[in-house]
């Protein structure tokens, strides 16, 4: 029986489920994995991850669809960078079939806590890793933990009803041989001073530039970033220092595929933001969230939509949580179905 959740009026936050996966790592393998109903974690006072910060996570979403089936997206390509973000923080690698198996499994445990169609919640599904044993002179943890977490939750940018504003901060997120371009958890540390200033100053998001120049889009601090031109090409920045977005990649397969679209990943300029039509963050938690200012310093950047949210941004909206929620047909392997 589904669980009684105002399933409608969630919100980005932790709920706690009933299980998660849990497999350790030790004398360099890992064991098998189970569930368990233990939300909490115990580990050394000098863990690895407590003192060096030595954690990677990824982030993916299990749907109901039109046909009242649980499903998830493309699972495969987050065990794909999870494997890059471990191999970039000397951490070891959780086998691709196991991650896939092991999400599977955690969204089958806790399938009570999918929201059903229609409500627009989903399950954030949130597979992550940390050193776990002693460590104190600055090495690699030897002893690893891998988990599985579930949430029910909605929309990321709630109670925002228009479009939302970005800011461009006086703050770096990935230098350009940095971390930028894996999941790993200290992009995120260091960018909560940058967003509670921004949301202290009003605005919904800090915008990034690349930390060598100052003078190209990067992204913001948990999405990707997309804009449309004044001919409804996408276009999307092109960069060794932003997270590779497995939602972007999937936008600019429905755009070029299913809407007959040009895409381009490109260097985009600071200076170029003012020539677009559309703008918008993607990712998994983001979806396809459409921007309606950019403010840099004393320089401001709008653009308005009739409807809230760009002409082609709602078509690759629509497009896309058609083919997540089944009411459109997706590409081979994009869905994995889970009952
Ligand atoms: N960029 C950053 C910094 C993120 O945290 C995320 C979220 O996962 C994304 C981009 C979007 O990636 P994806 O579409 O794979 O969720
Ligand atoms: C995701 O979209 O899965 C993320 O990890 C972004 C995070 C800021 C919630």
């Amino acid at each position: 029986m589904k669980k009684d959740i105002d399933w409608k009026n969630l919100g980005f936050g932790y709920i706690q489920t009933d299980y998660r996966f849990i497999s350790n790592y030790k004398n360099g393998k890992w064991e098998n994995g189970e569930l368990s109903k233990d939300a909490t974690v115990t580990i050394s006072e000098c863990a690895g991850v407590l003192q060096y910060a030595q954690t990677c996570f990824e982030g993916l979403k299990a749907y109901t669809t039109v046909d009242n089936k649980v499903v998830c997206f493309r699972p495969d390509l987050n065990a794909d960078r999870m494997i890059q973000s471990c191999e970039r923080l000397e951490m070891p690698i959780f086998p691709k079939d196991n991650f896939i198996d092991a999400v599977k499994d955690t969204i089958k445990a806790n399938i009570d806590y999918v929201p059903p169609y229609g409500t627009g919640a989903t399950l954030y599904i949130r597979p992550y890793m940390f050193g776990s044993n002693p460590v104190i002179g600055v090495k690699p943890a030897t002893e690893y933990q891998f988990r599985i977490l579930t949430t029910p939750v909605g929309p990321y940018f709630k109670g925002t009803t228009k479009a939302i504003t970005l800011r461009v901060p006086d703050f770096d997120r990935a230098a350009p041989l940095g971390t930028g371009h894996v999941k790993a958890g200290l992009n995120y540390a260091m960018s909560l001073h940058a967003i509670v200033d921004a949301h202290n100053q009003g605005y919904d998001e800090n915008l990034y530039l690349d930390s060598a120049t100052r003078t190209k889009i990067e992204e913001t601090g948990g999405a990707n970033i997309i804009f449309i031109t004044q001919d409804n090409k996408v276009v999307t920045p092109k960069s060794k220092s932003i997270l590779p977005s497995i939602t972007r990649r999937s936008l600019m397969f429905v755009a070029e595929k299913y809407l007959n679209l040009e895409v381009e990943e490109r260097e985009i300029l600071y200076t170029e933001i003012k020539d677009f039509k559309e703008c918008a963050l993607c990712g998994t938690a983001a979806v396809l969230s459409p921007v309606g200012k950019i403010v840099n310093h004393g320089d401001e950047v709008s653009y308005n939509y009739a409807n809230g949210i760009g002409e082609i941004t709602a078509q690759l909206y629509n497009t896309l949580t058609g083919i997540q929620m089944g009411r459109i047909e997706a590409p081979d392997g994009w869905i994995y179905e889970i009952l």
